[in-house]
């Protein structure tokens, strides 16, 4: 079940991979998940095509990554084809293993321009890109799409098979539309469709993932691999946690210690990567996902938000008894029974 993939001449070692996520994949984010159990492929934020063309310096810093994060694929956004090619190109100049193609976010700002998911409804432009990308470097290409803009237009099946005539290597499925934004849940029926549909292609399952039950059931109904998005986010040791429970069926156990030595490690990356502002502001929202899961956690988070400096973050982290809290109720009683 857990096995490597090969795109094209590359190699992953494992078919669990970790998302492109706006605003939280970045630099920081990336290092702690190569260095806790990393993933198969891990991917940078977006990034938008034209900037990058135009050597817009911001653009660049979305790119940023370091040797131990191999293999790592960079995420292009855009709805021009004239700029698609030379980008990709850029991407695999500096170094990536893998580009891949946003075809989901749903955000006005972004599809406004008929980039994302409003590619979604243009799949003559979407295929020329496609053509584009997979022409112009000899890197994997890799698409991720949502299963249609709303509901009277899904699009998967035709996608995958677009996808494969594109020389396309790997297609990530979110089961859910543009519409649905992230209401309601990722239509895996839809997913395990797109699987049948494919001959070449790899499907990557995506959409719901929080623990190994649920990427288990995508690749039980077919897919070749699974992207793992929000789980990510504070659980930089989600990937080891999958496949260790799915290769030996005894659950991964997760204690309040590892929890608050990662965020520690999480504060160090951040605080070396930003500046001081930016880092305190970027811990707030970093601290906040480690210590959701977590019973009885309400006065550290109150006290990480209130912290006025880098300093007194880490105090609040390093002094607060963290064996007072627990995680949820299933992962304590296994503990005990340990
Ligand atoms: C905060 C946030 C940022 C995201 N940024 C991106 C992005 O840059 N590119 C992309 O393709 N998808 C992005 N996504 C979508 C995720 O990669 C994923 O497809 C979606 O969250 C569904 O998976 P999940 O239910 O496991 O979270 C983002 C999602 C979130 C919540």
């Amino acid at each position: 079940m857990i096995r490597p993939l090969k795109l094209k001449n590359l190699l992953l070692p494992s078919n669990i991979w970790y998302a492109p996520l706006a605003g939280c994949s970045d630099f920081p984010f990336r290092r702690l998940s190569a260095r806790h159990g990393k993933p198969g492929l891990m991917f940078t934020e977006m990034c938008k095509m034209d900037a990058l063309v135009k050597k817009e310096s911001s653009t660049f810093r979305f790119l940023d990554y370091d040797p131990s994060m191999h293999p790592i694929g960079a995420q292009l956004c855009g709805s021009d084809p004239k700029y698609a090619g030379q980008a990709a190109k850029m991407v695999e100049d500096l170094g990536f293993d893998v580009v891949d193609l946003n075809c989901g976010c749903p955000v006005d700002k972004v599809t406004k321009d008929g980039s994302g998911s409003a590619l979604l409804k243009t799949l003559d432009r979407l295929y020329a890109i496609l053509l584009t990308l997979t022409q112009s470097v000899s890197i994997p290409v890799t698409v991720k799409i949502r299963v249609g803009w709303d509901e009277k237009h899904l699009i998967h099946t035709q996608m995958v098979e677009l996808a494969e005539a594109a020389g396309v290597s790997a297609i990530t499925i979110h089961g859910r539309t543009r519409e649905q934004a992230y209401r309601g849940l990722s239509n895996r029926d839809l997913i395990e469709e797109a699987c049948k549909k494919a001959k070449s292609i790899h499907v990557i399952g995506n959409g719901d993932i929080f623990d190994s039950g649920s990427a288990k059931d995508l690749l039980d109904r077919g897919c070749s691999g699974v992207l793992v998005a929000r789980g990510t986010m504070g659980k930089p040791w989600i990937h080891q946690q999958i496949v260790h429970e799915l290769e030996t069926s005894t659950p991964f156990l997760v204690s309040t210690e590892l929890v608050r030595s990662t965020l520690l490690e999480h504060y160090d990356e951040i605080v070396s990567y930003e500046t001081p502002r930016k880092a305190l502001l970027s811990l707030r929202r970093v601290a906040c996902w480690y210590l959701r899961d977590l019973s009885g956690a309400k006065p550290i988070r109150d006290l990480v938000n209130r912290s006025q400096s880098l300093e007194e973050v880490r105090q609040h982290l390093v002094n607060f008894d963290f064996n007072h809290l627990y995680i949820g109720q299933e992962q304590n009683l296994a503990m005990q029974e340990q």
